[in-house]
């Protein structure tokens, strides 16, 4: 199968990696010579490093890099049955360089972005044929994480989408089905994970440390959501969840916080920059957290909780399957446990109860319950 990639930054490169591992002959596009020529840098190394610790062999290392071209010109993406895309965000450009593409392109061929937080209705919207448009959604780094979200736009064929799942599939990577609407699944469930430790904070009643601590020693997270939040990039991250809350026509549950905002604003954006919620200096001293294991469970639950309720709203909206928003969130950004297994196991009753009592103290739209868990407790029923 020929693909071709658009973009050979972080995410093309390690799409062009996942998909010439598979077996696939890759052309990638950059209009940068440079990035074209970093990508293919960083392959090597890479893939030297996998021949380092015996994952691959010297052949396989070779078999891939020649499956892969770097090529300059657009119109050498001509002969590819699927071009994924990974340029910039931003809708405009990306239309523009899709419906140049599909000039050169045969009628079969299709063509998919890996955008995070785009319409796929609206890049459709830019071709002769938006019947062949996709969103395909790949996690960073792409070569590691396991979960790839299918988005099919309202336009899209049952065919193209089928053929799409089948060759994620194909390429090893678990797929599921997620509905164009904003975040598709991980980047709208997860938004609690930083909004409600964010609030935790805000509100006085534990610090960065403390609420890190407790999420990781308690709830079993990998990351505590400020260590996760200065991994990412303060400003990342408060962008996605601006975009996120504006898409939503300013749903309060999505609601960014001043605290990020003036993280972000200061420069202080997380590792990369030394400095975000945790000073990343040589011999820098960082708070200790206060260990109160009741403090510990009061921040874990309330956390959780808004998860679960996001996790149910999108099954009640129908933006995935039970199974898929489960699988999403465990392959996708590592969760100890689906959200909707996890409510099962806290019951239901728990859910509508802690989120009713958010709401009665708050009096916030922030707080309500989803109308699916209430539902699910009216008629004892489980995820
Ligand atoms: N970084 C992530 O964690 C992540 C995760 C999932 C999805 N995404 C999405 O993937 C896309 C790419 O993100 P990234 O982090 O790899 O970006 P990046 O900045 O690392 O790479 C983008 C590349 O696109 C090239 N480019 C820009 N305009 C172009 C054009 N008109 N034609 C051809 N090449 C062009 C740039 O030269 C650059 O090399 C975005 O849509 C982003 O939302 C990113």
């Amino acid at each position: 199968m020929k693909i071709a990639i658009i973009g050979s930054g972080t995410m093309g490169s390690g799409i062009a990696q996942v998909a010439a591992t598979a077996g696939c002959t890759v052309k990638v596009y950059d209009t940068s010579q440079q990035a074209l020529e970093m990508s293919k840098v960083a392959l090597e190394k890479v893939l030297s490093r996998l021949v380092e610790k015996g994952r691959i062999d010297d052949a396989e290392k070779n078999r891939i890099q020649n499956s892969i071209s770097y090529v300059e010109n657009l119109k050498e993406l001509s002969n590819a049955d699927l071009t994924i895309e990974a340029i910039i965000e931003n809708t405009e450009i990306k239309q523009k360089v899709f419906a140049e593409l599909e000039s050169y392109l045969s009628d079969e061929a299709i063509i998919a972005s890996n955008t995070s937080s785009l319409s796929i209705a609206s890049l459709a919207a830019s071709l002769k044929k938006p019947e062949r448009f996709i969103g395909i959604h790949f996690f960073n780094p792409a070569p590691l994480m396991p979960l790839v979200e299918i988005i099919p736009a309202i336009q899209t064929s049952e065919e193209v989408k089928n053929k799409v799942v089948q060759i994620i599939e194909d390429w090893k990577k678990i797929g599921v089905l997620a509905k164009d609407t904003p975040g598709f699944i991980v980047n709208r469930v997860a938004r609690p994970f930083y909004g409600e430790a964010l609030r935790i904070y805000e509100e006085g009643i534990a610090d960065f440390a403390t609420i890190d601590l407790a999420m990781k020693e308690i709830g079993g997270f990998r990351m505590g959501p400020f260590e996760l939040m200065d991994f990412i990039g303060n400003d990342v991250n408060y962008t996605v969840t601006e975009t996120v809350f504006t898409a939503f026509y300013f749903d309060p549950r999505y609601k960014p916080a001043f605290t990020q905002k003036r993280f972000a604003e200061a420069g202080y954006l997380g590792r990369k920059s030394g400095r975000g919620y945790y000073n990343y200096a040589e011999n820098a001293t960082n708070p200790e957290p206060n260990r109160d294991q009741k403090l510990g469970h009061e921040i874990v639950e309330r956390i959780l909780v808004m998860l679960i309720n996001e996790a149910a709203d999108a099954l009640f909206l129908n933006i995935a399957s039970a199974k898929d928003i489960d699988l999403a969130m465990t392959k996708g950004v590592n969760y100890p446990k689906g959200l909707l297994a996890w409510a099962n196991e806290k019951s239901i009753d728990w859910c509508v109860e802690k989120m009713d009592a958010l709401y009665d103290e708050y009096r916030e739209d922030r707080y309500r319950s989803s109308p699916l868990l209430r539902k699910m407790r009216r008629e004892s029923k489980i995820f």
